[in-house]
């Protein structure tokens, strides 16, 4: 049976002119609590500050964002004008994951000129139907994930995760934590070994939150202990989420993903990218193309609030690194795996072939 206990982390509270609650993944592990949003730049906050992180999960709460903006319309065109708005504003919120700007493409996707033939309330609930596909629809890709990659964990092994690839970071069940919550409903034995993920923790704070809940044997590592682990023989796989992938299959995921593949290739051990087909970018030929997106230097200049290095101090803060494709074994996706990762197999299986 299924340990999964995560609750979801983006829920759509009542009709057309409901609200977003989220998890506030900011407070986790040490508290569990939502929050309510009304109005499109507490979306956007909300983005911004991780509240709601994942690639899949700010895709769901960005097309739920859309509709969250049109609460204040009083007339056809005035719901239009708030839609381009909160488009533009919520795309600019984050712009590593594509899934963002693809679930605003696709609430948009009913508009062009055909606005003024339905009353905006109309427009409303199409748009609320469609944001809750979204979810539904990402939640059932998930499961797939976790069918099409589960049988790669065998009894025994210890298996490597960066950042948070789980049910926070989806509608529900996970991208790479799928497959090991799958694993695990088939009685396979295994450990988790879950990177802390500096700046932002979520390795730390979430993955190990989300594993623990479900009964998977997890222990935590500092980022720089990988290599050692590695070479110890604890590993014997490494799956992790994805926040882009271009149509070479060159990655984008958290930073320190990038190194993670080159040690996982030192020791000869398999790297996997679980990700939807909703992480594709067939529009960018490789990873180059992928925006990588800066944060704020006090991420990494301090520490949970507490300073630990000069107050003046240059900091980089990259939030994402690009792993290219020769390093990655294979990507399970909902319609099943791509290996090797090669831009024709990519394409084949996207296609559904
Ligand atoms: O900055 P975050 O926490 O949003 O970064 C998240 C990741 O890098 C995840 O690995 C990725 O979005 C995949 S989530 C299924």
């Amino acid at each position: 049976m299924s340990g999964y206990k995560v609750p979801l982390s983006v829920t759509w509270v009542g009709g057309p002119k409901g609200h977003l609650r989220l998890i506030d993944q900011t407070l986790l592990p040490s508290r569990l609590e939502e929050i309510d949003l009304a109005d499109v730049e507490s979306v956007f906050e909300a983005i911004v500050s991780l509240r709601v992180r994942g690639a899949p999960a700010i895709g769901i709460a960005g097309a739920f964002g859309l509709l969250v903006g049109t609460r204040e319309a009083t007339s056809t065109d005035h719901f239009q004008e708030i839609l381009k708005a909160s488009a533009i504003r919520l795309n600019a919120s984050r712009p590593t994951a594509v899934n963002l700007s693809w679930a605003i493409g696709r609430m948009l996707k009913h508009f062009g000129d055909s606005v003024s033939l339905l009353p905006f309330e109309q427009w409303q609930a199409l748009l609320l139907e469609e944001a809750s596909l979204i979810q539904t629809e990402d939640h059932e890709m998930c499961r797939a994930m976790g069918d099409h990659g589960q049988e790669l964990i065998k009894d025994g092994f210890g298996v490597l995760t960066h950042c948070n690839a789980g049910g926070l970071a989806t509608a529900a069940y996970g991208t790479a934590l799928a497959v090991m919550y799958r694993a695990h409903e088939q009685g396979r034995n295994f450990r988790v070994f879950a990177d802390e993920t500096r700046p932002l923790l979520q390795g730390a704070r979430l993955t190990a939150w989300e594993l623990s809940k479900a009964g998977i044997p997890v222990t935590l590592i500092c980022d720089n202990m990988a290599a050692q682990v590695m070479k110890e023989g604890k590993i014997q796989m490494v799956i992790v989420g994805a926040d882009r992938i271009a149509a070479n299959g060159d990655t984008a995921n958290k930073i320190g993903t990038y190194g993670v593949a080159c040690l996982a290739k030192a020791h000869n051990i398999p790297f996997y990218v679980a990700a939807p087909s909703s992480t594709f970018d067939l529009t960018l030929a490789d990873g180059s193309g992928i925006p990588i997106e800066q944060r704020k230097s006090t991420e990494v200049s301090s520490f949970q609030g507490v300073q630990c290095a000069p107050a003046d101090i240059d900091v980089y803060n990259p939030a994402f690194d690009v792993t290219t494709a020769e390093l990655i074994r294979g990507i399970i996706t909902e319609k099943g795996r791509i290996e090797p990762v090669t831009g024709a197999n990519i394409a084949r299986v996207l296609a559904g072939n």
